[in-house]
């Protein structure tokens, strides 16, 4: 049976490639039905995306005509898939917000079909927070998107995420969503979501949490960390469509969605099984690990008697997980973040930290009690890097997460576009 394709074009200089997505799905057999945004037609006109498509284009809702013939409900549901490309920020938005001003949002609005969504954005457009709100809210409504991938813009001298995934790459993406058999919003929520995002492709290594070392069994040597903020990073990395290990120690918050989680107690657990959870592309060291271990943990409870001493403790040193990865050439991640909680000179520490444990960002916050940064919901970071230090402004430490994330990145894009 024919596929019936109904796609959408937004207005941006990626339409153009539109063209070629109609040929080459024509050419699978396929039957291609075309709705363009106003600012499309000033991108590639109605006449050539019909004579391509070999059918009537829509252009608007107050188009009384097409009303009175199809109407877009009709339009909306008369296909096996409805697919925006290009989605630029501005439809994306449109869309998150539910609005129908328009044929295409109308039509977007309408339909019981899937929807499959191709942006293609300036870098700063996509990464903006705006823009990785609305593609959360529409991931969230079952939305499908393909890409957008990294690379040089149209724009001279801009790079990053933002380029619309090609014609062929849609097509796969098309071929994907039909042949899961999802037919509507509700039964492609179970499809498992294509990684999308500014981290799309990357792999995000994320430690968290405090560790527990055993005195005995029963007690144990801790700290406070709650993983709070270590968590927060994860989950915004998956949001950014990075694949992500979180490897924690003991906490009390929920695993973050989207993640691979490994549970572990000890610091020399952690370590391996972040050993075994590389290579990465992006390695954030942000558990509280404890510095010491008990050298001859008790294999029994240590009973309080009237005669015995007071046991003492032997401590030996933990490995310390930040500076073996960081120092590790064979599979170092192209980015490095420690973090350096101190009640003192915070700056300073995290600077010599930064340097004597071989990360390229050290993230220091004041962890004095007065702060309640230890356990509480908001954070004052310093971001310590090769160029200087940053004071950031007071936040959630899920807006530390968030901007982190983004810097991360943007740094990875930036590195490879110069390294290109
Ligand atoms: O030395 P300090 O504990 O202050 O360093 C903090 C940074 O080092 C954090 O990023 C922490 O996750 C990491 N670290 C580690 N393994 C240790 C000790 C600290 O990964 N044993």
């Amino acid at each position: 049976m024919t596929q019936r394709i109904l796609l959408v074009i937004g207005g941006g200089i990626a339409a153009y490639k539109c063209l070629d997505l109609i040929r080459r799905a024509r050419e699978r057999g396929m039957s291609v039905r075309v709705v363009m945004t106003k600012a499309a037609t000033e991108f590639v006109t109605p006449l050539s995306v019909g004579a391509l498509s070999n059918e009537r284009v829509f252009t608007d809702l107050f188009d009384l005509d097409d009303e009175r013939e199809i109407g877009h409900i009709r339009l909306s549901r008369s296909s096996d898939i409805v697919v925006v490309a290009p989605a630029t920020a501005d439809l994306l938005a449109r869309m998150a917000g539910g609005h129908a001003n328009d044929l295409a949002t109308a039509v977007l609005m309408a339909t019981d079909k899937p929807v499959l969504v191709a942006p293609a954005m300036n870098p700063r457009m996509w990464t903006h927070p705006a823009t990785r709100r609305n593609v959360a809210l529409l991931q969230a409504d079952g939305i499908r998107f393909v890409g957008p991938n990294s690379g040089e813009m149209a724009e001279r001298g801009e790079a990053g995420p933002g380029r619309m995934a090609e014609p062929l790459e849609i097509l796969d993406a098309i071929g994907a969503v039909l042949s899961r058999g999802a037919t509507s919003a509700a039964s492609l929520a179970a499809v498992p979501q294509m990684h999308v995002g500014p981290l799309s492709g990357r792999h995000v290594l994320v430690t968290s949490g405090p560790t527990h070392e055993p005195i005995d069994p029963v007690r144990y040597i801790a700290n406070r960390s709650s993983g709070k903020q270590g968590h927060a990073i994860a989950a915004a990395a998956a949001r950014f469509g990075a694949r992500v290990t979180l490897v924690s120690g003991p906490v009390a918050v929920a695993d973050p969605d989207g993640c691979t989680v490994i549970h572990v107690e000890t610091a020399a657990k952690m370590l391996e099984a972040v050993k075994a959870a590389l290579p990465a592309d992006i390695g954030v060291f942000a558990a509280a690990v404890a510095d010491w271990r008990v050298a001859n943990a008790g294999v029994e409870k240590i009973k309080k008697t009237a005669t015995q001493r007071t046991p003492s403790l032997e401590l030996v040193e933990n490995p310390d997980i930040l500076r073996t990865i960081a120092t590790n050439r064979a599979q170092r991640p192209s980015l490095v973040i420690g973090f350096a909680a101190e009640t003192e000179d915070v700056v300073e520490h995290a600077k010599k930290k930064r340097k004597s444990k071989g990360a390229d960002w050290v993230v220091a916050n004041d962890v004095s009690p007065e702060t309640n940064v230890m356990g509480g919901e908001r954070n004052t970071v310093h971001l310590v890097t090769a160029k200087g230090v940053e004071t950031w402004p007071e936040m959630l430490k899920t807006d530390v997460a968030e901007a982190l994330v983004m810097r991360a990145a943007e740094h990875l894009s930036r590195n490879e576009a110069a390294a290109e």
